[in-house]
């Protein structure tokens, strides 16, 4: 089986996986990395993203052995219980989570989409496709771009509200 070598959350990782594992599956049943949630293994629901190499990835539809190399960043890479990642701190600030299950991929998608935005990339509803125009991150942006995150228990008020916070925090 392959060896694969990975960054997660700023550790060196490696592990021997078949081909045919997602890297969710080695993050979360052969390197006990469980911050990423496999919710519909589908990718549909968003609860498995991961910041691959530094932009949001579903970890699920990630075949492990095309990513040997690479950095993961989980939500539970993003900060620390003493001191959390600004976007983890408004999910606090605005109760952007119920049960949790679908928020560290919420996290993580929130923040790969700041990134995104500051890079100038356009979403579906995107005005002006002009790249040196910038991107307002405005409701109709957020709720486009985070509309691949799904959350079974009805958080998404909270969530935007934290996503508002996080914009502006940039
Ligand atoms: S578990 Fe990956 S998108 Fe649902
Ligand atoms: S808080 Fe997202 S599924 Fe419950």
């Amino acid at each position: 089986m392959p060896l694969l070598r990975l960054t997660v959350d700023g550790s060196p990782r490696e592990v021997d996986v078949d081909t045919r594992t997602s890297l969710l599956d080695a993050l979360r049943e052969r390197l006990e990395v469980t911050a990423p949630k496999k919710g519909c293994d589908h990718g549909q629901c968003g609860s498995c993203t991961v910041l691959l190499d530094g932009r949001r990835s579903l970890a699920c539809l990630a075949l492990a052995v095309a990513h040997d190399g690479a950095e993961v960043v989980t939500a539970a890479g993003l900060g620390t219980a003493d001191e959390p990642h600004p976007v983890q701190q408004a999910f606090l600030d605005h109760d952007g989570y119920q049960c949790g299950y679908c928020t560290p991929g919420q996290v993580c998608s929130v923040v790969g989409m700041l990134e995104e935005a500051a890079l100038g990339h356009p979403s579906h509803v995107t005005a002006d496709l002009d790249p040196d125009a910038g991107v307002d991150l405005d409701d109709a942006e957020v709720r486009e771009r985070m509309s691949g995150n799904l959350c079974r228990c009805g958080a998404y008020a909270g969530i935007l509200d934290a996503v508002r916070q996080s914009v502006g925090a940039r």
